[in-house]
């Protein structure tokens, strides 16, 4: 329906501001994509050295996916998962930085926060229990990616369910770079310059 396409829309274009970049760039920091695994993202950013620019970039980020969720479940209610897929997916595949970008999981926890508030407090705990054991950025964030839909289910949001599997593929097929450093014994603990 037009609505499934408004939702769709309205989630990407959200998702495709590339928060990372522009506070890098205005912080005349350079192109952060030109630095360790040259992501947007805020794990990347981090890696500037700045850690209140890497936690504005969480936030932004964040934002930018349960924004417009909270507006479509308000304009055409039943539609939302599809904007939070699609804001994931404007951040992954940002039409202005020629359809590359960041790996959607700040923008994955934002919508999930929007979608689903207790499942995202669940995963906060297990993105932050991973984090602690692996101290790597990208295996808590593939862990927490995978638990999120289970977790959704569990906690009675079925609803919820196949939206997050949808951005639980485009998350990991952004990491795809990642567990070959993992496999490869390269992927860069948080902290190191990488
Ligand atoms: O959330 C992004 C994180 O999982 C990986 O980031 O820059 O280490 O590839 P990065």
């Amino acid at each position: 329906t037009i609505t499934t396409l408004y939702a769709a829309l309205f989630g990407f274009f959200c998702g495709s501001i590339p928060f990372g970049l522009l506070l890098t760039r205005a912080a005349g920091l350079g192109d952060v994509r030109k630095i360790g695994s040259g992501s947007i993202g805020a794990t990347n950013v981090l890696r500037t050295g700045n850690k209140g620019l890497a936690a504005a970039t969480v936030l932004l980020d964040a934002a930018k996916g349960a924004l417009p969720v909270l507006a479509v479940a308000q304009l055409w209610p039943g539609v939302e998962g599809i904007a939070a897929v699609a804001a994931v997916a404007g951040h992954c595949f940002t039409p202005w930085l020629g359809f590359r970008g960041g790996k959607g999981f700040a923008t994955a926890a934002g919508v999930l926060l929007a979608l689903a508030w207790p499942a995202m407090l669940a995963c906060a705990a297990i993105w932050a229990a991973t984090l602690a054991l692996s101290r790597i950025s990208s295996v808590s964030s593939m862990i927490t990616v995978i638990a999120a839909p289970v977790v959704a289910w569990g906690l009675g949001y079925p609803a919820v369910g196949w939206p997050l599997v949808a951005i639980a593929v485009i998350v990991l097929v952004q990491h795809r770079a990642n567990v070959g450093r993992l496999v490869r014994g390269e992927e860069p603990k948080v902290g190191s310059k990488g």
